[in-house]
């Protein structure tokens, strides 16, 4: 059952390349350049008319939420809030009809996400869930859903599903810009050739996990730990952090880089490990000089980051590891890998039960 691998986590995380094409099968049409979502009963002209998107989840479907604001600010331009659906539901949120709102849950199960779907619901905001099981209860409840094919995930720490989510969260963000026309045509065509490209770069990183379990048998001995990094690198770490806590049971703390100096700092002390995702070009000079700020004080740093940016880098960090190369907005899609296999090798080291972490559950049904 578990396909020749020692643990579902680790099969799961193999079976991502799978899952990105089967969650991009069938909505992209024929020519390769357009999305098609023949699934959403979401009209045109709703479309044109939202003022706002909220997106709603708990956990690493938070995360991959947080990537989904990403998408859509910047391809669709309209604002976006994340929440938790746990905060969301009991704050008095300001719902109008001509909001979408975005739910985000592997199970479709998740309590406090169906609470937030009922709670925008009686503003009459228009629900569209993203969920990996078709008859869940939130798929039912919510006006429109995007189904992950990501497959059944067993393992308690999610992976396969969370990457999903990515997918489909790039796709709504396409069709949502074609619509609205904020991107050319030839932009979406680059867009979506790249998300194809997907799958393969995937399975190269896959092949080589040699680096990342040394580094994840090193930390294994550590109690604490810092993931650092900006934009985008900042949401991908903030699922590697949970995702470290949750099955090697090490305390670390995700932090935007550029908040280091406003308190943090003062617990950087020698030898401490420090993850640095550094991919975002973007703001890349930003982020060295948060790294130099940690190195400084002695932190034993391993960056993540792309094959041109490794031999500068390494005048500051230890250790640095590079993903392959795809459009800035796509590369969480990519560089979660790392951290996902990072956990998974630390929580082995530590002999914990992996797919079973202590006091979790696959599907948190009660509040
Ligand atoms: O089924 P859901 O996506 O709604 O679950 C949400 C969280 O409980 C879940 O993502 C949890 O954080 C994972 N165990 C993290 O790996």
């Amino acid at each position: 059952e578990k396909g020749g691998f020692e643990h579902f986590m680790l099969k799961e995380i193999h079976e991502q390349p799978k899952a990105y094409r089967d969650t991009m099968r069938g909505r992209i049409d024929e020519s390769g350049k357009k999305v098609v979502l023949p699934e959403l009963k979401l009209t045109k002209e709703q479309i044109k008319g939202i003022s706002k998107v909220q997106i709603i989840a708990c956990g690493t479907a938070y995360h991959a939420g947080l990537i989904g604001r990403h998408a859509i600010e910047s391809l669709v331009r309209i604002p976006v809030e994340t929440d938790v659906a746990s905060e969301y539901r009991y704050r008095s949120p300001i719902v109008t009809p001509d909001t979408l709102v975005i739910v985000v849950s592997q199970s479709g199960e998740t309590a406090d996400t169906l609470a937030a779907l009922r709670e925008a619901h009686s503003h009459g905001a228009h629900v569209l869930a993203i969920t990996n099981v078709v008859g869940s209860s939130i798929a039912r409840d919510a006006d429109d859903v995007i189904v992950t094919l990501a497959g059944p995930e067993i393992a308690v720490a999610s992976t396969k599903a969370y990457t999903s989510q990515l997918i489909a969260f790039y796709l709504l963000s396409l069709y949502l810009a074609e619509v609205r026309g904020t991107q050319s045509p030839e932009e979406i065509a680059r867009f979506i050739a790249a998300m194809q490209a997907l799958p393969e770069q995937l399975e190269s990183m896959l092949a080589k996990p040699d680096a990342i379990k040394a580094y994840a048998e090193q930390i294994s001995k550590h109690e604490h730990l810092f993931f650092i990094g900006r934009g985008l690198d900042y949401a991908v770490v903030q699922e590697g952090s949970l995702k470290l806590k949750e099955i090697s049971y090490i305390h670390s703390e995700a932090y935007a880089a550029g908040e280091l100096k406003h308190g943090t700092l003062a617990l950087i002390e020698e030898g401490i490990p420090v993850i640095a995702l550094a991919t975002q070009e973007a703001v890349l000079e930003k982020t060295v000089s948060n790294i130099k700020e940690v190195s400084a004080r002695g932190a034993d740093i391993m960056a993540i980051t792309h094959e041109e940016h490794v031999a500068s880098l390494l005048k500051s960090v230890h250790q640095a590891f590079a993903i392959p190369k795809t459009l800035p907005l796509l590369t969480p899609a990519l560089s979660v890998v790392p951290m996902q296999l990072l956990s998974y090798y630390a929580s082995l080291a530590r002999g914990n039960d992996v797919d079973k972490p202590r006091n979790l559950a696959k599907s948190v049904t009660v509040e």
